[in-house]
């Protein structure tokens, strides 16, 4: 349960909020390179953190984010020509660089020294690893790109998705790092629950799962530990890295890799990759969620068709009468209230992932409003680890995570 102050602060983070200048401390996902496509290509609408901008790829290919309302009368930079190193107001014809610079104002006297008193805001974008990345936050910071696990994988061995969550970043997060649900909201009655892991994790017939936390330099690993029979223990070890970034254990590779930024205080952009480090991606993993609205980024399966449940499915066939996992998940944290009101939940024992996760993102909000960065956005190094699945004899977290730390923790230095 929170104070109702403190899930503002969770959940705001729009220009001036402490949670927006936690978020604005990292280089986030902002866009898939096919939107950007080419040097002075077609600019793309973007919100993001409650801010309206136009991105846009110069003649030089770099790329910036502007705000999308021209800084003279408030037309749509969306509608601009994308000329010569500058995206130009086609309204009056004011012209700006990547900086936010105005470096025409055709309409002002020739001797007219206007120009150089106006700036639009614009943030920095580049391209990394198959996806854009925007930085939002103060000049003086130089925070790093996150050299996730599969950043510098070529281009087959992963899939990069986005869509919008149509609620608060926050349960969205908390549903990626809340190894209870997948005993409930995920099973299937298809597959007969021998293996301790269960399909994908999905089928460990231990439903209530003990947790524990170890909090780290990328944010925090938290283990849920189920009994295995035989003294053993089924073990899933999910990293939470900052500033909410989750890879889910699984026995097998391709592992997805979940991002959530918040679009506004009421949706959220899903950034999702999946990978394989060894071998390319199979051919059925390419390409967009088929669930997409082509065009929309939004799901077509979504609150107002109650995600098209099932109902005889549910009795015969799965837990929920949902199809696909994402979906279920989409049906628990997009029917909630847009944005959840904690003052009035009750968390148990399986939740402790979740307690930390707010807690965490709350201390560095109030830090990130006094000018200090979370260490995670300044070493980017840090988020180079991996989820852990597996079943092993050993109880404690700490051990567990000393045994493996070579094999799935801590890659080797590239
Ligand atoms: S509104 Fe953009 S140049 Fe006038
Ligand atoms: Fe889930």
């Amino acid at each position: 349960m929170l104070t109702q102050q403190d899930n503002d602060l969770l959940a705001q983070t729009g220009p001036g909020t402490p949670m927006g200048a936690f978020f604005r401390s990292f280089w986030l996902p902002a866009l898939l390179p096919a939107e950007l496509p080419e040097p002075d290509c077609a600019p793309v609408r973007v919100r993001l953190l409650g801010e309206d901008l136009v991105a846009f790829r110069d003649t030089s290919g770099r790329i910036a984010f502007m705000q999308n309302a021209c800084p003279h009368r408030g037309a749509s930079l969306f509608f601009g020509r994308n000329e010569e190193d500058g995206l130009r107001c086609v309204y009056h014809g004011w012209k700006f660089d990547v900086s936010g610079a105005c470096v025409d104002m055709p309409n002002e006297p020739t001797e007219s020294n206007f120009k150089h008193k106006i700036k639009a805001a614009a943030y920095p974008g580049v391209e990394r690893g198959g996806v854009i990345w925007i930085y939002m936050g103060p000049a003086e910071l130089s925070p790093e790109i996150p050299q996730l696990d599969w950043l510098d994988l070529p281009d087959g061995h992963k899939v990069i998705n986005k869509w919008i969550q149509p609620s608060n970043y926050a349960q969205g997060v908390e549903g990626n790092i809340d190894s209870a649900h997948i005993s409930f909201l995920h099973r299937s009655f298809e597959l007969a629950p021998r293996n301790p892991r269960g399909a994908r994790g999905t089928l460990s017939p231990d439903g209530s799962p003990r947790l524990t936390i170890k909090e780290t330099d990328f944010g925090f690993v938290y283990g849920a530990r189920r009994n295995a029979g035989n003294d053993e223990y089924y073990w899933r070890l999910t990293p939470f890295m900052l500033p909410t970034y989750t890879t889910i254990p699984s026995p097998a590779w391709p592992r997805t890799c979940f991002m959530l930024i918040p679009l506004d205080d009421h949706n959220t952009w899903w950034f999702t990759t999946s990978y394989n480090p060894d071998r390319p991606m199979p051919a059925e993993r390419l390409g967009q969620r088929p669930w997409l609205i082509a065009g929309t980024w939004q799901s077509s399966l979504n609150p107002e068709n109650d995600f098209k449940i099932d109902r005889e499915l549910q009795k015969a066939l799965n837990f929920t009468g949902i199809p696909e996992i994402r979906i279920q998940d989409m049906a628990m944290t997009d029917t909630m209230p847009r944005i959840l009101n904690r003052t009035v939940e009750h968390l148990g024992t399986t939740d402790l992932a979740i307690i930390t996760m707010r807690r965490m993102l709350i201390r560095l909000a109030k830090q990130a409003t006094e000018g200090i960065a979370p260490y995670a956005a300044l070493n980017g190094e840090v988020h180079r680890v991996r989820p852990l699945d597996v079943v092993d004899a050993e109880a404690e977290l700490g051990m567990l995570m000393e045994k493996h730390r070579e094999k799935f923790l801590e890659l080797a230095p590239r």
